[in-house]
């Protein structure tokens, strides 16, 4: 679902830059290495900032980013049109089915988006599928612990049914053969998760 007013306020300005870029960023990096010269996916880009962070300090050599919003996706636009057309490509789109092949990134990032997302076990599924065998999964998600609270529930606009504690979050990926094990970390009292799975190989079914 898309932002209300509040949240887009307090996304799209340079405190939540900086705390991407400062805390979150190389807390992923620890977890889970860079990309460079990497095929990279980023879900719900927003206004672009992650995607200049991925091509920037992690090293992709090109990056495919969507969101749902076609507000977002028109600011990313500004904010990286001076990377040439053949390491950046923004659309319009629903982590939920997203326009790729199976196997088509070597990594995915998802910066705070999937808890926005009433089908949130599908969005996993998704990540799942268009990850090569190997390829990482990178994660900063917001706890159902934080969306309980009375200023996430006053203020700001989230599914309120079937949200995730951090470990159910990393059960999913597992079920969807994205392997994290102990890779992960709580933040801020529980209410941020953030870490780095691997996809497995595809089992065999016979
Ligand atoms: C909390 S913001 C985070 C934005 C950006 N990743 C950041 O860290 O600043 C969540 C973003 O997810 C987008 N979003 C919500 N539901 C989505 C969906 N189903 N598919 C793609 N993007 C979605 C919203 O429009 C919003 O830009």
């Amino acid at each position: 679902m898309k932002l209300n007013a509040i949240e887009k306020a307090l996304m799209n300005n340079p405190v939540r830059a900086s705390l991407q870029r400062w805390y979150e960023a190389p807390l992923l990096e620890r977890l889970g290495g860079r990309v460079a010269g990497l095929r990279v996916l980023e879900i719900g880009c927003g206004r672009g900032v992650g995607t200049q962070i991925l091509l920037e300090r992690f090293g992709a050599a090109h990056v495919q980013a969507f969101d749902l919003d076609p507000d977002m996706v028109e600011k990313a636009r500004r904010r990286l049109a001076r990377y040439a057309p053949d390491r950046v490509r923004l659309s319009v789109g629903n982590v939920t089915a997203i326009e790729a092949d199976d196997q088509s990134f070597d990594a995915v990032f998802d910066f705070g988006i999937i808890h926005h997302v009433p089908e949130w076990r599908s969005a996993v599924a998704e990540v799942g599928r268009v990850l090569r065998p190997g390829g990482r999964f990178f994660f900063e998600e917001v706890t159902r612990h934080a969306l309980d609270r009375w200023t996430y529930r006053t203020f700001l606009e989230h599914p309120r049914e079937d949200r995730f504690s951090a470990e159910e979050f990393v059960a999913e990926c597992e079920r969807h053969g994205i392997g994290v094990g102990a890779n992960f970390r709580n933040r801020f009292f529980g209410d941020f998760v953030l870490g780095v799975g691997r996809r497995e190989p595809a089992r065999r079914t016979s």
